[in-house]
Formats: C-alpha cells, structure tokens, sequence
C-alpha cells in the first residue's frame, strides 16, 4: 500500500540517511564506544578517550544535572509533540493517511517512554519529570505550540520538524552519555520514516489542485522559521548567546554548534523545497559559491524567547491537554502496578513450590 507513487529524490532526504548515521549504527553494533568491563576508570578518562559513561560509573553532579535537563525536555518534546498530529488524526483525508498518522503519533509516544526511561538511570523518577512538565519547571520544545491549522501541518511537521529532529539527534548517537545514545539509535530510524511521510503529504498536496498546493505553501510558510528556531539561538561567532554548548561539547554530550547543525539542515531541505515546488519564505535565502552553504535571513530571536517564556499561541492548550490525559490515565497507572504486585506475588509463590 505504501508504494513508491512519489519521486523520492537520490540526495538523502534526512541526517539519518547520511553516512554519519551509518557510521554510527555500525560503531554500536561493533561497540565501539562500548568498554571492555576491565575496572571503572575515571569520568575524565573515559570522555578523553571517547567511551561511555554508564548509570553505574561515578560522574560530575552538573554532569548529571545536565543530562536529567536535556533527557527530559527530549522525552517532553516527543509526547507533547503528539498533539498538535493527533489533533488530524481523525480528519486525515484517507484511511491510509489516519493508518499512517496514528502509526508515526504513537511512535512518538514509544520515543518519550525510550527518553523517560534514559532519564530515570541519572536518578530522576518519571513521576518527578512529569509533575516538573505539568507545573512548567521543565521545558519541551518551543516548535509544539504553534497550532496545526490544516491537513497540509501534518507534512510541513513531517518534513520540517521531525526533518530538524533528525538533524539534531544524528550526533546525539555518539552521546557520551550510554542510554540517551543508544536510545537515539533507534529513534533516528523511526525519525527518518516521519520525516518521508511528511515529504510524502506534501508531495501529494503539490500534485493536486490550486488550493491543494497554496495549503501546502501556507503550511510550509508558518512551520519553516520555528523549524529554523528547533536548533537554540546562535552559539557561535559574534551573536553567541551563552548557553551550554561548550561544556557539552566537552563532555562529549553536544557534538556540533546549534548554527552548524541549522547551516546543515538549510543546506539539505532547500533543494528538497524545490523538487516539492514550494518556496521557502526567506527573500534572502541565496546559494553562497564561496562559503558552499545557503546563506539566510535573521531568525526572529524575539519571537522564540516569547515562545519559550509561554506566550506562543497555545502553550496553555498543550499543557492543560496533557495534564488533562495524564489525570484520565491514572486508573491506567494504578492498574498497571497491581498488575506488577500480582505477577511478583505470584512469581514467588512458585518459587517457593
Ligand atoms: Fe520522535
Ligand atoms: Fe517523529
């Protein structure tokens, strides 16, 4: 059913097609960052020596603290980013595109479970990280509380924004960090199918009528500089903001610039903008023969800080609907752990047998 009905252009169309996620799925199988068992060296022995750090081996606290904040907003990201495609999934336009849509909305959901779980080995409980979510002391991504306002949302989410996902999360492969790295392994490949099915809707829509292809233009006009903002302010060259780049980068946790990884993704999606037929809402987007990169236009920093601080156009939506759900779900939790207690109660007795 899912055939190849649409030109898939040669160039890989996200960072996990790139030989750099090849390179890095090959380290894992061949575990290469992988220790041999023999003692428990020293944190700054292992990261200078580009091993991985285990929830058993002993790290700095701001270590910790720094993973425990990046895991988490992660894991918030992948579920609060159901939303705003959940919210089509029952007004997708076929059965194969509700098939589709609710098969990526609950991979996403695996995602934040994969997350949760990195998380709780730093020492944070997922009780902990949801109450933090719920009363707004952790955050998740900025690019979920714009709203989806057409069908046409649901590919300029795909291409765009699990396209920019990707791009970040390619690096985070090779983390320092043993969990949250192999965690992103499997995340990038499911990543790269939710980027190709957004191509694909948007694909479509370009084939279609004249209204078809202005929703998929407006679609791609409002997602495209908060898809830009998804990579964190600049945090090199004269516009630095600060923020923890360096020392992540030293810990072996960040691999590339926030402008790197946005220069990369640019550089990718805007030849794929002109198979599609649409046109990026940037006038000072120009190939640069000299630097080899697209040069762009400044991003609107203001707008992302607003956003941030949650005043984008429906943080308050996103974040009384999961608290909404996570209060509906809890008879789901309370039976899930009699359950367990049951089982363990009966595993013992047939021990004891
Ligand atoms: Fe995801
Ligand atoms: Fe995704």
């Amino acid at each position: 059913m899912y055939g190849n009905d649409f030109a898939v252009p040669e160039e890989p169309l996200n960072a996990a097609e790139t030989p750099e996620y090849s390179a890095a799925l090959q380290d894992q199988a061949d575990g290469v960052l992988d220790r041999d068992g023999e003692g428990t060296p020293h944190f700054d022995e292992l990261i200078a020596a580009d091993k991985r750090i285990e929830p058993r081996d002993e790290m700095p606290q701001e270590y910790r603290d720094t993973l425990i904040r990046q895991i988490a907003q992660h894991a918030h990201s992948e579920i609060i980013g159901m939303q705003p495609e959940g919210n089509w999934i029952t007004r997708a336009p076929s059965l194969r595109r509700k098939a589709i849509l609710m098969a990526k909305v609950q991979d996403e959901a695996g995602h934040g479970l994969y997350l949760y779980s990195a998380a709780e080995t730093l020492g944070m409980s997922r009780d902990e990280m949801l109450d933090r979510l719920h009363t707004g002391r952790q955050k998740y991504s900025s690019i979920f509380n714009y709203p989806t306002l057409t069908w046409a949302d649901a590919g300029a989410i795909g291409w765009l924004v699990d396209g920019a996902a990707i791009m970040n999360q390619v690096p985070l492969c090779r983390c320092s960090y043993g969990p949250y790295g192999r965690a992103m392994v499997r995340v990038c490949k499911e990543e790269s199918f939710h980027q190709r099915q957004g191509f694909e809707i948007l694909w479509a829509l370009m084939q279609g009528t004249e209204a078809q292809r202005e929703m998929a233009q407006d679609a791609v006009n409002r997602t495209w500089w908060p898809a830009l903002m998804m990579f964190g302010p600049p945090d090199t060259g004269e516009n630095a903001s600060g923020g923890h780049t360096e020392q992540s980068m030293a810990w072996g946790i960040k691999r590339f610039s926030n402008d790197d990884l946005r220069q990369k993704f640019i550089d990718m999606t805007v030849p794929q903008a002109q198979k599609l037929g649409l046109t990026l809402p940037d006038p000072d987007l120009r190939w640069n023969a000299e630097r080899g990169h697209w040069d762009f236009g400044p991003v609107d920093w203001d707008e992302f800080w607003q956003v941030v601080k949650g005043n984008g156009p429906v943080n308050a939506q996103r974040i009384a609907h999961r608290v909404r759900a996570h209060e509906e779900g809890a008879w789901v939790r309370e039976a899930a752990t009699a359950h367990a207690a049951k089982q363990a109660r009966d595993e013992k007795k047939e021990v004891a047998a």
